[in-house]
């Protein structure tokens, strides 16, 4: 079973499926990691995220770099969503994810092309949303929990880049897939999420037993 999450930063994706992956008891990749992971290495070459043969260039980076702390700043998701509007840069790094999705027994992705382009034939899609607002409170907890001073405002600004960076670019938009289910968590806590999640795909597996 393949069960694709996408969804805007901070809409609470990475928690659920997380929490489907051990439910179901398959393998997960946050498929963000790897475009943070080319972000981080173009910036730490002292080059420029926008020049799309500098991000290329990175993009055989070592499995390892994934544990690497740096990967979970701002900066570094940032710099993801810069670099993530390169067609090549996908193209690099789509083998990586279509493998991973299609290893015997079914994994969990999350990300905000795996119902569209990396896992078209998804057994189950999730795509989460949550508004704006919730969202910058939620990764202004985060900040602030991990030592960070930025205030609310600058975060919700952040987030209002960042979405508008992922969903106006050319090359697989963040776009919800025709036959994904919509789950907005704006109003729910992290159980309640998650129930929710096991019930949609629950509902798509009997489906698709039919
Ligand atoms: O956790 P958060 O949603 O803040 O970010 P992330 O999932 O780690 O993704 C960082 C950036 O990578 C996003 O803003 C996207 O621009 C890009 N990304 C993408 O283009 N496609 C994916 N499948 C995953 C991430
Ligand atoms: O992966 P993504 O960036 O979409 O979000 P996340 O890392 O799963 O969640 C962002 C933050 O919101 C985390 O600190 C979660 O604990 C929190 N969260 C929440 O408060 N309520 C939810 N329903 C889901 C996540």
């Amino acid at each position: 079973m393949i069960i694709a999450v996408d969804g805007p930063a901070a809409s609470g994706k990475g928690t659920i499926a997380r929490a489907l992956a051990r439910h179901y008891g398959l393998p997960h990749l946050d498929t963000g990691l790897l475009y943070r992971a080319v972000g981080v290495a173009v910036m730490r070459a002292g080059g420029d995220p926008a020049d799309p043969a500098q991000a290329l260039a990175v993009c055989d980076f070592p499995a390892e770099m994934l544990a690497d702390p740096a990967l979970r700043s701002e900066e570094a998701g940032r710099a993801a969503s810069i670099v993530s509007v390169h067609e090549a840069v996908r193209d690099a790094l789509f083998a990586r994810q279509r493998a991973f999705a299609r290893q015997p027994g079914g994994a969990v992705l999350d990300g905000r092309d795996i119902g569209t382009v990396i896992a078209p034939d998804a057994d189950a899609k999730l795509f989460v949303t949550a508004s704006p607002a919730a969202r910058a409170a939620r990764r202004h907890a985060e900040l602030q929990a991990g030592g960070g001073t930025r205030s609310l405002e600058a975060v919700l600004g952040d987030i209002y880049a960042r979405d508008a960076r992922d969903s106006n670019r050319a090359a697989a938009p963040l776009v919800q897939a025709d036959d994904a289910d919509l789950l907005d968590t704006t109003e729910l806590g992290i159980t309640a999420a998650v129930q929710r999640a096991i019930a949609l795909v629950e509902a798509r597996r009997t489906s698709g037993r039919g």
